[in-house]
């Protein structure tokens, strides 16, 4: 990761939004689509219980064709580090790790998976995660290497927070989860 301000800094609207437009952010996938023409008409509090509202990800407040407007976690002297840049408190680590794995199976719920989630696509602000990054998300319903996919995903953030002792299997996280998806228990 660059220390330099990323390209996307050129866009950025006052300091409370990003506009990502380093990266087409297209999604192709009709809820988010629609989800996001909502917030664009009528603000967060119409989305009802789309799984976007409930993610931790920062708010989208609008699209065009090939790039979308999302809120700015940061400041004006730079965006919110990375979680690989971050020095947790102790008791940070176990309730961020907790709030990843949820995040990673309410998508799974949604049919989807980050397939690139480490801890530098997730942002530390202010205490909070935000999990950032999805061009690259895929349908495990279609996806052959879905699997694959969530395992590394998993096994990224058991890897970061290994750093700070805590230790958990990635691989059988990741296989107890995919049995729950493939036999509709989530
Ligand atoms: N919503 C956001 N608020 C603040 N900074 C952001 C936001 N989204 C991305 N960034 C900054 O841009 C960097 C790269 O973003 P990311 O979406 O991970 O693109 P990529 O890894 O493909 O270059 C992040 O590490 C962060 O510094
Ligand atoms: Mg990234």
């Amino acid at each position: 990761m660059s220390p330099g301000r990323p390209e996307a800094f050129s866009t950025v609207v006052g300091t409370r939004f990003i506009a990502s437009t380093t990266k087409p952010y297209r999604t192709g996938r009709p809820e988010l689509d629609g989800f996001l023409h909502e917030e664009q008409g009528r603000g967060r509090d119409a989305c009802g219980p789309f799984v976007w509202s409930e993610a931790d990800i920062p708010r989208p407040m609008a699209r065009s064709d090939s790039a979308i407007l999302m809120e700015y976690l940061g400041d004006r002297r730079g965006p919110a580090l990375a979680l690989q840049n971050v020095e947790l408190s102790h008791n940070e680590v176990y309730p961020i790790f907790e709030q990843l794995m949820r995040n990673v199976e309410l998508w799974l719920t949604n049919n989807y998976i980050h397939a690139d989630l480490s801890a530098y696509n997730v942002l530390y602000w202010q205490g909070q995660i935000s999990i950032i990054d999805f061009p690259q998300a895929i349908d495990p319903r279609f996806n052959p290497n879905a699997l694959d996919l969530l395992t590394r995903d998993i096994e990224n953030i058991c890897h970061y927070i290994a750093r700070y002792g805590l230790e958990r299997d990635g691989y059988r996280i990741a296989r107890r989860l995919w049995q729950r998806f493939k036999n509709a228990e989530l």
